[in-house]
């Protein structure tokens, strides 16, 4: 058997038993290859970790960069109260519309806003707006930007908040100081603001599921 077929096979059954989809969740996943979006998303025990993190986080207030079809959204908004408040940036409008639609198939559509454009001009707009600190933020649009998210993330946040960032490993490229990959770059360049900044306390992990080989990295937000 392939690693990657065992890795699979393991992701199924951690799935099946531990974070099944319900029907918005598969009806997301359906939806969003209809549409021609690309299968990207957080697999299901990926999203209920992030579901669980916001929980333990005592979340009422979740920032998402990069939204897709809504897929990791609904795992999030999930975790919040019926008074929460999710706010997902989307840089692309088709991608917008379906996670909309998905997110209001789910029931969420109150608690979660979808909101268009660049990311690196919705957060300057969002910051205009004053809002109540994000008690956890993940980051999973494009890996360029990742120091740039992980300081809007730092500004859009409080003491006890925490980072979440996608997608750090890459098949292990991650590693490769010399690389030319603008996403490897603006990856490393988020990890080393982890390791340097005074107010972040981090960590990354690798992990192999039905995606590949892959990871996350985690930062605490400091006083
Ligand atoms: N979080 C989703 C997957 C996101 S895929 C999930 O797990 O279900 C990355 C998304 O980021 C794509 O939809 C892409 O269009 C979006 N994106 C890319 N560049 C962006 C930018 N500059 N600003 C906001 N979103 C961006
Ligand atoms: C890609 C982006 C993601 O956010 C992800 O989780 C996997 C792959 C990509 O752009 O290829
Ligand atoms: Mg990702």
């Amino acid at each position: 058997m392939s690693d990657s077929q065992l890795w699979d096979d393991v992701d199924d059954y951690f799935t099946a038993l531990l974070s099944p989809e319900d029907e918005p969740l598969a009806a997301t996943r359906r939806d969003s290859d209809k549409e021609g979006l690309p299968p990207i998303n957080v697999t299901a025990n990926q999203g209920k970790l992030l579901h669980l993190l916001a929980q333990l986080q005592g979340a009422r207030r979740v920032l998402e960069i990069g939204t897709l079809g809504g897929y990791s959204t609904i795992w999030l908004a999930r975790a919040l109260p019926a008074d929460g408040r999710l706010v997902t940036l989307e840089y692309d409008g088709h991608h917008a519309d379906v996670a909309r639609r998905n997110l209001a198939h789910a029931g969420l559509d109150r608690i979660a806003e979808v909101r268009v454009g660049p990311a690196l001009e919705s957060l300057p707009k969002l910051a205009d707006e004053n809002p109540a600190p994000f008690d956890l933020v993940f980051i999973d649009a494009d890996k360029v930007n990742n120091p740039h998210y992980v300081e809007w993330a730092l500004r859009l946040t409080r003491s006890g908040s925490l980072i979440v960032l996608d997608n750090v490993v890459r098949e292990g490229r991650v590693t490769d100081a010399a690389s030319t990959d603008p996403g490897v770059r603006g990856t490393r360049a988020a990890l080393q603001l982890i390791a340097d900044h005074p107010r972040l306390d981090g960590t990354a992990i690798q992990t192999v599921g039905a995606k590949g080989y892959d990871g996350f990295a985690l930062a605490r937000v400091l006083d």
